[in-house]
């Protein structure tokens, strides 16, 4: 049906039923679709040349903006609690004190720097961020069909903005929700707005956000991407879902996680850096 679906990437559990939503979605058509993705992982590289590639929060942690002192205090609290992110041996209910406690500490040591709000362009343009292969036909795609795209991202709101812009793909149809930087008179910062999003806790914050859902409420099917089990509840805010095909790249700790990837994403993408399947799929849909 859709040749990308036989890379030697995709994994799937139930083909014939990938085959039977795709089908309703594209009976549907591209009028009742919202698109909603997470951002670090998903939109942006694992890794490239065999090289991990940044999140949002490490643009930030690896760049000159940061003390030497406080990028290794950041450099511990990731190497203390990525692990237990991905942690297949445990319960989201586990992990989410460990979330809340990495999120609260590596937000302090951004705001103890007094990072200035005009050099975070600078800062994005000299990072090793990028996007996926194939992602100016994701976004572009999206725009020309008028769908939606809602980015949902624990990282960096300010960040991961000025890489979708840096990349000229920050169309009209794209929402961002994720954590926002504060910044006083003088454009420095002093806090992160709201309330706090990390991996495992998208369900509360969908939920928040009940006017952009309100305002999308006849776009009952959605097309999900993400690369955690905490991306699974990014599209709980929907109204009167119909239909949802979820897609999950599965970047790291493959062997431990495939099969409870394949427990709840419709297809996984193992090790895979491009954006070819979702672009297949969308292209096959609208
Ligand atoms: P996402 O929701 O856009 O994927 O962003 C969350 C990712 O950010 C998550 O995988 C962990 C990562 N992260 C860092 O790399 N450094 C940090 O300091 C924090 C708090 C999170
Ligand atoms: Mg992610």
């Amino acid at each position: 049906m859709i040749p990308e679906l036989s890379k030697p990437s995709v994994c799937m559990r139930d083909r014939q039923r990938v085959e039977e939503i795709i089908q309703s979605l594209r009976r549907a058509g591209p009028s009742t679709l919202q698109v909603i993705s997470d951002f670090d992982m998903t939109l942006t590289r694992f890794a490239h040349n065999g090289k991990r590639c940044p999140t949002s929060h490490n643009i930030l942690d690896n760049s000159n903006l940061i003390s030497e002192d406080c990028k290794k205090n950041l450099k511990e609290l990731l190497n203390t609690y990525y692990p237990i992110e991905i942690d297949s041996g445990r319960t989201v209910e586990e992990k989410l004190p460990h979330m809340v406690e990495w999120w609260t500490k590596a937000h302090d040591l951004l705001i103890q720097q007094k990072i200035r709000k005009d050099l975070l362009a600078q800062v994005v343009k000299d990072s090793d961020a990028l996007l996926r292969e194939g992602y100016k036909a994701f976004f572009d795609q999206l725009q020309e069909r008028n769908v939606p795209l809602l980015i949902f991202s624990a990282g960096v709101g300010d960040v991961l903005e000025e890489v979708i812009r840096q990349n000229s793909v920050f169309h009209s149809n794209v929402r961002v929700f994720s954590n926002y930087m504060d910044f006083d008179d003088n454009g420095v910062l002093r806090a992160f707005k709201g309330q706090l999003i990390h991996t495992y806790n998208k369900r509360e914050g969908a939920l928040l956000n009940t006017g952009h859902f309100q305002e999308l409420q006849d776009r009952h099917n959605v097309l999900l991407l993400g690369d955690s089990m905490g991306d699974l509840t990014m599209a709980d805010g929907v109204h009167n879902m119909k239909s949802i095909l979820k897609i999950g790249y599965l970047n790291d700790k493959v062997e431990e996680r495939k099969e409870s990837y394949l427990g709840s994403y419709d297809i996984v993408l193992e090790k895979d850096e491009t954006m070819d399947v979702p672009n297949a799929v969308l292209s096959h849909i609208t």
